[in-house]
This record gives C-alpha cells, structure tokens and sequence, in this order.
C-alpha cells in the first residue's frame, strides 16, 4: 500500500517550515532541497545509524557530510553530548552556513536543535524524526533543550527548524515500548484540544498499535495539526503553548525522580496525564466517567497509569516544584475542563496533589 505523501505548513512568518509525512521519504530529493549550504553535520545514534544512516547520507553525497553519533538515551541528553557535537563542528571546520540533521527520536532532535541554535549563534536545522513520539510532538515546534542532573530540559532554547521530514516507514523498527511512548503524546493531543480525535484514538487504538500505517499517519497528521495551530499562537509558551506541557509537571518529575531513561518520557507523561485528569475530577471540572475513558484509554494503549511503586511523594513535590512550568505565582498546572478542553490553573491546593500523587503509588489500588 502507498501512503500519499503530505505536507503541514508551520506558519511562523520568516521562521516558517513544511513538516513533510509520507513513505521513503528518504529516498527523494526532499533533504537535499533544504540544504543551503555545502557542509552537513548529521547528529544520530548507533541504532538509528544502522538503520537510515546511509539513506540520509545518499541524499548528500556532493557535499561535506560529517557524521556524529552520539550514545543513546535520555540520560545523554546533557551539555557535555551537546560539546561532542560542537567538537566535530569545529575539527570539521563548518562555517556559520551548515546545516545540523537530527535523525532519530526526541532525544537526538532536542539536542541537536540546541546545538544548531548555539554552533556560530545560529545554523541551519533539519529534522528527520524517527519515534513516532518526536514524529507528533518533539520534531515540530522549536523547542530545544538538555537536561539538568536536577530538572528535565532546563537549559535549552526556542528555534525552529527548516523542515521536518516524518517517513513512517522508520516505524517499523522502533521497538513496541516506544511505539506505545509516542501514543502517551497522541492521547495528549486528543485531550488538550481535539474530542472527536479522541473517540478516534478510542476506536483506533488496537490498529495503531498493530502499526496500521494509515492509522499511524492519520494520529500523527492530526497531532501535528493540533500542535501547529497552538504554537503558531503562541511560539514561546507565553499563555497557550503551555497546554501542550498536559501531564509534563508530573512527568518531569517521575522522570528525575526515578533517574532518567528508565522510564521512558511517553510513560511518565501517560501517568503524568492520569494525574492531571484525577486532580481536574477532584476539582468537579471533569467528569468520572471522562477520566474512566482516559485511564481505559492509555491501558489500552498498553501504557502504565500508576506511578512506580518506589516513588517517594515528597521527592516528587520537590522535583515539580523546580519545574519549569513555575513562575511567580506558583505551580501552574494543565487541567482538563473535558475531554479535548484543557486549561492553565494556579492557586492548585497542595495538599490534594499531594494526595493525589499518594492515591496513585505502586499497583492498583483503586
Ligand atoms: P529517544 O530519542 O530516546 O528515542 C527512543 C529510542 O528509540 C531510542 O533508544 C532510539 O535510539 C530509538 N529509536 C528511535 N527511532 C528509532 C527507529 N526508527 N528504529 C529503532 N529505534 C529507534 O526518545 P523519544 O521518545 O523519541 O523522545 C523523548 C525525548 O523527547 C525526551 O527527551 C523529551 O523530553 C523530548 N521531547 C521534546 C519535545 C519538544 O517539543 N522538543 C516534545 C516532547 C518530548
Ligand atoms: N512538548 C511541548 C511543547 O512543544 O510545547
């Protein structure tokens, strides 16, 4: 089967970008048309490499094309990988017009990103996307970042990339657990803005999981959809973007807690989801049985809904409160007023959190 290839337009005015979907997509010109410059750094890992490595360097072949590979898992999203590509960059002698490719997951994408921000103060930035998790979330939107040994994406940047160039067809050797990771993010989506996508996911769940490839593309046109039209409001989470952070605070902080890359990020955002939408249902904004569906939905999915059983709640009270998503007004949360209805709060009472995140240790107590 031939999947039509399609193009969304991130509309940013001079920082504007296509987000092409489609099948061997590596196997076009596409890249080689994004490419300003004679030099490109490639930024991947040993797994990836091994994958589509060769496919994108075929499409750069009457260039300098410098490969970097950098080792693989959240716990390497950090400055000292990011100085290991400035490295190359610089014995390589990439001047300011080169172009950075990020091939991979979130992972890969996010770093790269800061690094291109940062190699001359700024240098071209493609992204090939190839988790189903950076293909509906992490490759679009510009956010760039590495962690803290303390909090997760600390130290990062807004800049968007020239393209991104989403080939479903890497999804067929992105193991199962990543696959589900990406759902957490798609279920994310539905819930923030998108009802009727939703019932889709509820309806179309078992297909994606089975990789139907057009479930597969039409869960990630859609998410992609949804998150361009909140950032194209707001590119640098002043008020809206902030909605897409659903399920993060808790999140990030399972993820520090538990120490990164052993939870995957999609895993702790599906908890950090079932949290949201209970906090929002003890606040009478969100009905029972919506949070039923929501819960329903992600263990369909296969994803967990219950924080690890060795989670310490105060350390997890401490590692939200070094969030990012704090200002000076406190904690703000991203709550749910209904499925595809989310909505910034403040002024949340601690102590129901606090219970909240007790309620949900360890096996199902329910
Ligand atoms: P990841 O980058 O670690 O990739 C997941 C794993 O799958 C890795 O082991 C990778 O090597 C492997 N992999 C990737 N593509 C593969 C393929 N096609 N075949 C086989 N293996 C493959 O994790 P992720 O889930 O892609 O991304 C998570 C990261 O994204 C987190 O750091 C998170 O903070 C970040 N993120 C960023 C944004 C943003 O807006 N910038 C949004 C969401 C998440
Ligand atoms: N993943 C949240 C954002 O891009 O804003």
């Amino acid at each position: 089967m031939n999947i039509q290839p399609l193009m969304l337009k991130v509309d940013l005015s001079d920082r504007s970008y296509p987000i092409f979907i489609g099948e061997n997509l590596f196997t076009q010109d596409l890249l080689r048309r994004y490419i300003r410059g004679k030099q490109v750094l490639i930024v991947s890992n040993p797994t990836v490499a091994s994958f589509y490595l060769d496919a994108a360097k075929s499409a750069c072949l009457d260039l300098q094309c410098d490969i970097v590979l950098v080792p693989e898992g959240e716990e390497y999203k950090t400055l000292a990988t990011v100085s290991e590509i400035f490295d190359t960059l610089v014995e390589h002698k990439h001047r300011r017009s080169t172009t950075l490719i990020a091939l991979g997951g979130g992972v890969i994408g996010d770093m790269t990103g800061f690094a291109a921000a940062c190699y001359q103060r700024g240098a071209d930035f493609i992204q090939i996307p190839t988790s189903l998790l950076a293909q509906v979330d992490a490759a679009i939107g510009g956010k760039t970042a590495v962690n803290h040994p303390k909090a997760k994406n600390m130290i990062g940047t807004f800049y968007q990339p020239r393209c991104v160039i989403t080939d479903i067809n890497t999804l067929k050797t992105l193991p199962d657990r990543e696959l589900r990771a990406g759902i957490a993010e798609i279920v994310k989506a539905a819930l923030i803005w998108d009802a009727d996508f939703f019932e889709w996911l509820e309806k179309n769940i078992m297909k994606m999981l089975a990789r139907d490839s057009r479930s597969l593309v039409y869960a990630i046109e859609r998410s992609c959809a949804i998150k361009i039209k909140i950032i194209t409001m707001d590119e640098k989470e002043a008020n809206i973007r902030a909605l897409l952070n659903l399920g993060h605070t808790f999140a990030h902080a399972i993820e520090c807690e538990l120490g990164y890359g052993i939870w995957l990020h999609g895993e702790a955002v599906a908890v950090g989801i079932v949290l949201a939408a209970d906090l929002s249902y003890r606040l009478n904004w969100f009905e029972k049985d919506s949070l039923l569906r929501v819960k329903n939905l992600l263990t369909m999915a296969e994803l967990p809904i219950r924080l690890p059983q060795s989670s310490s709640v105060p350390k997890l009270l401490d590692y939200m409160s070094t969030d990012k998503k704090r200002d000076e007004s406190g904690l703000r949360f991203v709550l749910l007023k209904g499925i595809g209805n989310a909505i910034l709060a403040t002024d949340i009472d601690m102590n129901l959190v606090q219970e909240i995140l007790v309620n949900h240790v360890g096996e199902d107590g329910d």
